[in-house]
């Protein structure tokens, strides 16, 4: 397949699409923002931007005319809206599509609540699978990384509350996850775009490191001061509660079923074969990348 070059990236503006948009551009793609019409998001610096009614499949195929490759990194919420940008791309022959996953792995997500949950992301993947094996030129790669790391500053991500110093360990703590920082799930993005053949048609789990809740609280006690205080709160009460907030249509169950799917013990879904190698991607340090994102938090 000829080199990626033109690479157009959908929620530019977003939690990963600026690193992602940095990361592209220090690679040496030429990348394009597509954005919604009317939208008050303002796409990174030196980013060509095409603000398009995204009703409108003429005004879609025109913005991709040209493009080698569309990244979605569209919001959580609007996973199930991409159909109209991807039908666009396809219709404007772009080769390589890759669309709005960066969580966990959904091909094999084995949480019914969160299956449920993650449909749109699903079926698009099941789309593009459909898709390409109708038109060979057109491909596809699906990227999960579990958490993301840099969540851990919103505040409660991972169990920990930052502003109060308060650590909620699910059952035992030691239960095994991956993490990974905004900018190396970005570089996983960089490494498919620039090695297309061998990342064709693929839904690649790639890992920034694995760590345990109990190691991640020890660096945040040797980081900011020892004065955590700890609940223990088992990973039944958890699914509990995220069965009760599904049953009111609370989708914020999402984030205990999460928590259930990973930190429960026994859960072992830290990836067994991550594409770090297949990407040329080296394991982050669970240290080093949480100093980097407590800088510029006061304690
Ligand atoms: N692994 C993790 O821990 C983790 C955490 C968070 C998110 N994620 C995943 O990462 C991906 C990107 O998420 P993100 O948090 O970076 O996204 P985000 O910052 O919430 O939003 C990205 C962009 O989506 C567009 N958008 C927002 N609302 C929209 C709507 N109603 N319809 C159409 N477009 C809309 C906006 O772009 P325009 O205004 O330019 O149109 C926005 O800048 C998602 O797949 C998400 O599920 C993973």
């Amino acid at each position: 397949m000829p080199a990626i070059t033109n690479v157009t990236v959908v929620g530019a503006s977003g939690t990963l699409g600026v690193p992602l948009v940095k990361a592209l551009q220090e690679a040496g793609f030429h990348v394009t923002a597509l954005s919604r019409a009317g939208s008050p998001s303002t796409p990174p610096a030196g980013v060509e931007v095409k603000k398009v009614d995204y009703g409108s499949p003429e005004a879609l195929k025109a913005a991709l005319a040209g493009q080698d490759a569309l990244v979605s990194v569209i919001t959580t919420t609007a996973t199930g809206e991409q159909y109209p940008f991807i039908d666009a791309a396809i219709a404007a022959g772009v080769r390589r599509i890759i669309p709005s996953e960066f969580g966990i792995n959904t091909r094999t997500v084995p949480h019914p609540g969160l299956k449920a949950m993650l449909q749109s992301k699903i079926k698009l993947v099941d789309y593009l699978q459909e898709k390409s094996r109708e038109n060979p030129s057109l491909t596809w790669t699906g990227i999960c990384n579990s958490f993301f790391f840099d969540s851990i500053k919103r505040g409660s991500g991972f169990g920990f509350d930052l502003k109060t110093k308060k650590a909620t360990i699910i059952d035992s703590g030691d239960e095994p996850f991956d993490v990974a920082t905004l900018s190396f799930v970005a570089k996983a993005v960089v490494a498919v775009l620039s090695s297309p053949d061998k990342t064709a048609n693929q839904y690649l789990a790639v890992s920034g490191t694995v760590t345990t809740q109990n190691q991640l609280l020890a660096i945040l006690r040797e980081e900011t001061g020892g004065d955590w205080t700890t609940e223990n709160v088992a990973a039944a009460k958890y699914e509990e509660v995220g069965n009760e907030k599904m049953a009111k249509g609370d989708y914020s169950a999402f984030g205990d079923f999460l928590h259930v799917l990973l930190f429960r013990d026994g859960a072992g879904q830290a990836f067994q074969a991550p594409a770090n190698e297949l990407l040329g991607l080296e394991r982050e340090d669970a240290r080093t990348s949480l100093k980097a994102l407590l800088a510029g938090v006061s304690f």
